[in-house]
């Protein structure tokens, strides 16, 4: 594997078997080098942006098939973490998240025989699939983003605000009955279904063409109305807007636009209690490590025991388990976008190296990146690509602006992959090594794990192994954001199919 500069401000990592996607008239200042397969060529790339191609893998995946596509920026800006981004913030989302029914943190899976075969530190896994028992992390943005505007429309103290207050008569007094609509690919409208539904107000879920019916059954069932769209998942979002104003609805959805910024900062807001939980996981399960009866307390043990006692509520402080590498899948970016930036600023200068993962139909954040002029782009050049994925909740061919400013700035690498990789995923992370415990993974949530595998076990990918800085010493994070949502996929997978 070579690296190549570009004249532009990105890197791009180059498999040196292929360079049939790379476009033409678009690689100023490229070195380049021939005689590739075109196999495994990407339709959709941008100028600026170069493929990474075919590989031989073991275990079953044959070459040409789960090619990847990386870009890994060349200088990142100075992170100054939003508000609703912080640690503090952070704390009032897990606040009002801990005062809902049947809230508990999912959680922090460690995977020490899968580490041991792939040659890391550790791998930990944050498994969303029990988040309030909709099978994916996505209810914390929704539930959080209806309870501020129920606060707003209701007078109540947003930042202290408990389930109780919501709920009470006073407050439906004052709020009224409403109709919170959203368009999804599935788990945020399943979110706001729920959410919606708990704190006694209506919900219409809009669904792009395609939506496998479970999903939508699933979101019915909360509740909602759901109405299919004939398009994709970035129109399927224009048509519910237009709805919505015209039913005076209260729009929650999970990516923002020019003039639409307050509820999706509040969704990306209510994500943040992932780091929360996680910091606090990451600390306890570091003190437990520790040797049994160490002859004096290390540094790191008194730090981690400061930290369990007074987690949630500093800023600036390293993390007594810091891990070294993040990754991170990315739809519209908000969940990645909230998960590091708030991260980042909890540990300050020691955040990890973080890996942004996306279905290579739906790469918008790497397009973003690759583009290098500090703006967020489309996945597409005519706006209306295909975004044919099984990575449903990552089908997003349009950033949101929100999270790609946080990406922008804190993002070391992007990297865009087929379906095979999150195959590859669902199928060590259902099928586990060892003494490692099992984790039903679905389509969104195992990309990350698949690309780990794919990247450390595939000779082709030695080199960006080592420019990841992947080594025996990494511990790496990783989010399952969803169980087995789609589960006729989920079985179609695991049955090698
Ligand atoms: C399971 C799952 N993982 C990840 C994501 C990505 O989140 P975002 O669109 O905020 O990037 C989604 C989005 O719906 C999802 O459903």
């Amino acid at each position: 594997m070579d690296i190549f500069k570009t004249g532009a401000d990105v890197q791009a990592v180059i498999s040196n078997t292929q360079n049939g996607n790379l476009k033409q008239g678009s690689n100023d200042g490229v070195e380049s080098n021939a005689g590739c397969s075109q196999e495994a060529a990407h339709q959709h790339t941008q100028p600026g942006l170069f493929a990474a191609g075919v590989f031989g893998m073991p275990h079953g995946v044959s070459q040409g098939e789960t090619g990847l596509r990386a870009v890994i920026p060349k200088a990142l800006r100075e992170y100054e973490c939003p508000p609703f981004l912080t640690c503090q913030a952070s704390a009032a989302s897990r606040g009002f998240h801990s005062t809902l029914p049947g809230y508990r943190p999912t959680p922090l899976v460690k995977l020490k025989s899968l580490a041991r075969e792939l040659g890391v530190g550790e791998i930990h896994v944050k498994d969303e699939s029990s988040r309030f028992g909709l099978n994916a992390f996505k209810g914390l943005g929704g539930s959080y983003a209806i309870a501020r505007a129920i606060c707003e429309k209701a007078g109540l103290d947003a930042d202290c605000v408990r389930y109780e207050d919501l709920i009470s008569e006073e407050a439906r007094g004052r709020a009224g009955l409403l109709t919170f609509a959203t368009a999804t690919a599935g788990n945020h409208g399943k979110g706001v279904a729920w959410a919606a539904g708990l704190l006694g107000h209506k919900s219409v879920v809009y669904v792009p063409r395609g939506t496998a019916d479970s999903r939508a059954k699933a979101i019915e069932s909360l509740g909602a109305r759901v109405v299919v769209s004939p398009f994709n998942y970035d129109d399927t979002v224009r048509h519910c807007v237009r709805d919505a104003q015209s039913n005076g609805w209260v729009l929650i959805q999970d990516t923002a636009w020019e003039g639409y910024t307050q509820i999706p900062k509040w969704v990306m807001q209510g994500y943040t209690t992932i780091v929360s939980e996680l910091r606090e996981q990451l600390a306890v399960e570091a003190a437990m490590s520790a040797p049994a009866q160490p002859p004096t307390p290390t540094q790191k043990q008194v730090r981690a025991e400061a930290y369990v006692q007074e987690a949630g509520d500093e800023t600036g402080v390293p993390g007594p388990q810091s891990p070294t590498h993040i990754f991170l899948q990315a739809g519209v970016g908000g969940m990645a976008a909230a998960v590091l930036g708030c991260y980042a600023d909890c540990v300050g200068k020691d955040y990890p190296v973080s890996v942004i993962v996306e279905p290579d139909r739906a790469a918008c954040m790497l397009v973003s990146a690759a583009r290098a002029d500090g703006k967020a782009h489309s996945a597409f050049e005519d706006e209306r690509g295909d975004l044919r994925t099984m990575m449903a909740g990552l089908a997003c061919g349009e950033p949101n602006p929100l999270a790609w400013e946080v990406l922008r700035d804190l993002a070391s690498a992007y990297i865009a992959c087929s379906d095979k990789v999150s195959a590859r995923g669902m199928q060590v992370l259902g099928s586990p090594l060892g003494d490692d415990p099992v984790v039903v993974s679905g389509e969104s949530g195992a990309v990350g794990i698949g690309l780990l595998w794919i990247i450390c076990k595939s000779p082709w990918y030695s080199g960006l192994r080592r420019k990841l800085q992947l080594n025996e010493n990494s511990v790496i994070v990783f989010v399952s954001t969803e169980g087995d949502t789609d589960p006729v996929n989920y079985r179609r997978i695991m049955d090698g199919e």
